[in-house]
């Protein structure tokens, strides 16, 4: 069946009229076309007729962005940044229609040529397939269904489940449009995509923030409510609030956004905590290179109490995404605040990285203990955005991080998404050598993912050990634990590695006290200069490690005693590596026990 549907609107008679041909086979339901009208200047309209409820719009990575504005009875309702393909596809994203008003719908297109491949290529469908199609897609990592995932935001757990809100791209696998997206999880291991939670406005896009649940009613919106507090992303950055009194399956945005201004261009990613002892919400938001704490009785009303940043820690970049948590030292009944604070760039291995500083918290002032230390959450390069759940449950601190970096987040090889994040890890403090350090061990929930230990050994290697086949079935998830103890080496090291010689390489250098990760030819580096590096932390010198490596189809995460020390590196493997080669310089070492678990 062939059907052609000409629009020759009256009020266009001067422009150029291009109708588009669908053409569907007989047992097909018929596909209504699409009118575009060019209007010269790169600037286009599209109009439909239709009952499907998804537009695809076709996506070239390349592409410049195409300002979209959804029109409704020609009033702009909203407004996307989308890169609409010029000579190729490399993928759909849809649009949705079901809220729309068909007819009275036109959507105009600015930055994108006439000849632009484009607008004789959009779709119309009733569902979207999001099922993987990539070999890079991690399994038991949390990614996007599809498009662009950053931060994660408004982690909260409420009534057994677990939020995880996220900064979302629905219009494409590079960053743009911020959204936060949803999803939740009873175990913090299987995850179920819930619809997008809070939209872009006029107030600007939706940054990144967080939720608490308004246990005493202090905002007014109900008893339990649950709170989102993020930054507006428009001509400046401001602070809003959006509530849900169903649990979290919708927000209304506060009528009165936003909350707190400023004259600060970086002045963003609110956390918000309630600091008990005097009955306050405490907002921290990260401004420049600095930290600032704000306090509130109704999450509305914010008064300014301090500032804490200059002098301390690292300052190559901008200082994004605070988090305040009350931790626990363990082997004592003490705590102490730890103030989380990622930064981009100045990480220790270039671009984004998490530090942290360790101190006293009055409600108002931020009192770092130990103003002489840098310290860093993960040695890994691929660890950002590091924030914990609010209200978790039996006192945990559950931490994850968005997986990636920005020097190279929009380039990493995949496509119809784009970044994961980390597993997640549970935080607390251990004293090492006079100080404390913050500790990531991973969440005991993870361990329902692990299936028969299907490689146990213990052997001692004089030079090189060879372990020819990890798993039977490697389909590149698994977890390796393992314990090394030192006899006399030097050097404790060893490569994780596939049939296609790519190859991961770990080695202890005992002489400088530190552990290193080496992925210069782990797989696809080409992407960006900034990639195929090592990572290095300072473990000090011992003589018995334990390391637990989590392995994904693109990621390695390794933690070394039960998460003292941590890194967690992206790989882009062609095939799994499925195969060993421990070896050691200047003496021996035994591997007391290896263990595989696939997962
Ligand atoms: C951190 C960050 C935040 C900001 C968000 C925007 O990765 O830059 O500071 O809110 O991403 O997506």
């Amino acid at each position: 069946m062939k059907i052609v549907y000409i629009d020759l609107a009256k009020g266009f008679r001067n422009l150029a009229i291009a109708v588009l041909t669908l053409v569907t086979t007989s047992c097909q339901a018929t596909i209504p076309p699409f009118v575009v009208r060019h209007l010269g200047n790169d600037h286009g309209i599209v109009q439909l007729k239709t009952n499907n409820k998804l537009l695809l719009l076709p996506i070239e990575e390349s592409a410049p962005e195409a300002r979209v504005n959804v029109m409704q009875n020609q009033k702009n309702v909203s407004t996307l940044h989308v890169r609409l393909a010029v000579n190729n596809i490399d993928y759909y994203v849809p649009f949705d229609l079901s809220n729309l008003d068909i007819p009275a719908l036109a959507i105009n297109v600015q930055n994108v040529p006439d000849s632009a491949l484009c607008w004789r290529s959009f779709e119309l469908a009733d569902e979207f397939d999001t099922q993987n199609r990539e070999s890079h897609r991690p399994v038991y990592h949390f990614t996007p269904p599809y498009g662009w995932m950053n931060d994660p935001n408004g982690m909260v757990y409420k009534d057994g489940t677990y939020h995880l809100f996220y900064q979302y791209n629905p219009y494409g696998s590079m960053w743009g449009n911020m959204h936060w997206g949803h999803a939740t999880s009873q175990d913090l291991v299987s995850w179920q995509h819930q619809p997008v939670a809070i939209s872009p406005d006029d107030l600007g896009a939706i940054f990144s923030g967080s939720c608490v649940v308004d246990k005493n009613n202090t905002a007014g919106f109900g008893k339990d409510a649950i709170v989102a507090l993020y930054t507006s992303a428009g001509e400046r950055q401001t602070q809003s609030l959006a509530y849900s009194i169903d649990n979290g399956k919708s927000f209304s945005k506060y009528e009165g956004n936003p909350v707190l201004t400023s004259e600060a261009p970086d002045f963003r990613d609110p956390k918000v905590i309630w600091y008990e002892p005097t009955e306050t919400w405490i907002m921290i938001l990260a401004v420049g290179q600095e930290m600032q704490f704000f306090s509130s009785a109704n999450l509305k009303d914010w008064t300014y109490e301090s500032s804490f940043g200059e002098g301390h820690g690292a300052h190559g970049g901008v200082w994004e995404c605070p988090d305040l948590i009350e931790v626990h030292i363990e082997g004592s009944n003490n705590k102490e605040w730890v103030l989380l604070c990622n930064i981009n760039p100045g990480g220790p291995f270039g671009g984004s990285a998490t530090q942290y500083f360790i101190g006293d918290f009055n409600g108002k002032v931020f009192n770092n203990h130990s103003p002489e230390l840098t310290k860093w959450m993960d040695y890994g390069k691929d660890h950002y955005a590091t924030v914990t759940w609010s209200n978790a449950p039996d006192n945990r601190h559950i931490a994850i991080a968005w997986m990636s970096n920005w020097q190279y987040a929009n380039q990493v090889p995949t496509k119809q998404f784009r970044s994961a994040n980390s597993i997640p890890r549970d935080l607390s403090l251990v004293n090492k050598e006079g100080n404390l350090i913050l500790k990531s061990t991973p969440s005991p929930e993870l361990e329902i993912l692990r299936g028969e230990a299907s490689n146990k050994r213990s052997f001692t290697v004089n030079k090189d050990y060879n372990i020819d086949k990890l798993l039977d079935n490697n389909k590149g998830l698994y977890e390796i634990v393992m314990t090394i103890k030192n006899k006399d080496a030097e050097f404790i090291g060893f490569r994780l590695f596939n049939s296609q010689g790519e190859e991961v390489d770990f080695c202890y250098n005992l002489i400088e006290g530190n552990f290193s990760m080496n992925r210069a030819n782990s797989g696809d580096v080409s992407f960006s200069k900034e990639f195929p590096i090592t990572t290095i932390a300072p473990i000090g010198k011992t003589d018995e490690i334990t390391l637990r490596i989590f392995a994904d189809k693109s990621s390695l995460e390794l933690f070394m005693n039960d998460g003292e020390y941590v890194m967690t590196n992206l790989v882009f493997p062609s095939t799994p590596y499925n195969r060993a080669n421990f070896y050691s310089k200047g003496g021996n070492y035994e591997v007391t026990s290896f263990d595989v678990y696939s997962l």
